[in-house]
């Protein structure tokens, strides 16, 4: 693989990786769902290995999908959240138990409130340490989403797709919006368009690095302020709530419904919703996605989240398929 052998790096932000690095990961996800197809699970090539898995927010896909990738693989996870270890009570510095974690495992996959925390463990692990979600970057859920539009349009050329801002009562991180942003810039010929509340406009500086690979690789990158602008001819419609990542860290203290903007003041808000109006906007083959859990009701009409354009639950697949390539990527024989 010469310039292109990720062993060992770390998962922190798809904006560290390139374009053919990020390529690779994906045809890596499809050679593999392909062998889980067949009934070949390649289960030599994490023999041995383990992963600590820590998540300092609630989890279902995430968890659930990085344990059977590590499985499947033939490693082994363990999940340490939830009180388990003395960091969570602050008993020990999360330094000094990210450390003695590396003399134990093989990897660490950690979803954490904050990028900054992430950064710490990356620094000290001296082992590969992945970003399962933070109030920065999702990767791995972009990753997903990014596999599931390849799999269902056969490629990334000439492709229309809308992330757009929805309405739920709960803070949910921006982690997405960025690293679909690091993602869709680096794909030739590649339309991302990004709908939100101007209060939600993701910061100045994630925005000018979309630009500047977008610049680069020949895809574009808008950000508008209106659903239906967004969704006209549009191939996917990937719906999403989030807040700021200050407003997002805060949320933990006031049961995930810090005052944002959408919580103190919800009406103007509620009209961010993709129903069938916004659907019949999009291209007829147009397809609807979400990286769930969702709003059903406010961030998405029941009839579209479960109707025949839908393709949450490949995207939701997906997400096992990605991680599984990566960590053979990373830590394979
Ligand atoms: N999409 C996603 O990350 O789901 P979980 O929060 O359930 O892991």
């Amino acid at each position: 693989m010469g310039a292109l052998n990720l062993k060992g790096r770390d998962v922190l932000s798809l904006a560290d990786f390139s374009a053919e690095e990020i390529k690779l990961i994906l045809d890596t996800s499809l050679e593999l769902k392909r062998g889980v197809s067949r009934g070949e699970f390649q289960d030599h090539v994490l023999r041995s290995k383990a992963a600590a898995m820590i998540f300092e927010t609630p989890s279902s896909r995430t968890r659930m999908s990085f344990w059977r990738a590590m499985q499947q693989l033939g490693g082994d996870a363990q999940d340490l959240s939830g009180g388990k270890i003395w960091s969570d009570s602050g008993v020990e510095s999360w330094g000094d138990t990210v450390r003695v974690m590396a003399r134990y495992f093989d990897v660490i996959i950690a979803r954490l409130l904050a990028q900054s925390t992430l950064q710490e463990a990356a620094d000290l692990a001296g082992i590969p340490v992945l970003n399962a979600s933070t109030d920065f970057e999702h990767p791995f859920q972009a990753l997903a989403d990014f596999q599931t539009v390849q799999e269902k349009k056969g490629s990334f050329d000439n492709t229309k797709y809308v992330l757009t801002w929805a309405y739920h009562e709960y803070n949910p991180p921006m982690g997405l919006v960025t690293s679909s942003l690091y993602l869709a810039s680096r794909l030739d010929n590649f339309q991302f368009v990004l709908a939100c509340p101007e209060e939600y406009t993701p910061p100045q500086d994630i925005l000018d690095r979309a630009n500047a690979f977008a610049s680069a690789s020949g895809a574009s990158v808008e950000v508008v302020h209106d659903m239906k602008k967004a969704a006209k001819d549009a191939d996917f419609i990937n719906a999403y709530s989030y807040v700021m990542p200050a407003d997002f860290r805060a949320g933990l203290e006031h049961d995930w419904q810090a005052p944002v903007p959408h919580n103190q003041n919800p009406e103007p808000f509620k009209k961010w919703i993709v129903d069938d109006e916004i659907m019949a906007l999009a291209k007829p083959s147009a397809k609807f996605m979400h990286c769930m859990p969702a709003a059903v009701g406010h961030e998405v009409t029941a009839e579209v989240m479960y109707g025949p354009q839908s393709i949450i639950m490949d995207e939701a697949e997906n997400r096992l398929h990605v991680q599984k390539a990566v960590l053979a990527l990373l830590l394979g024989a």
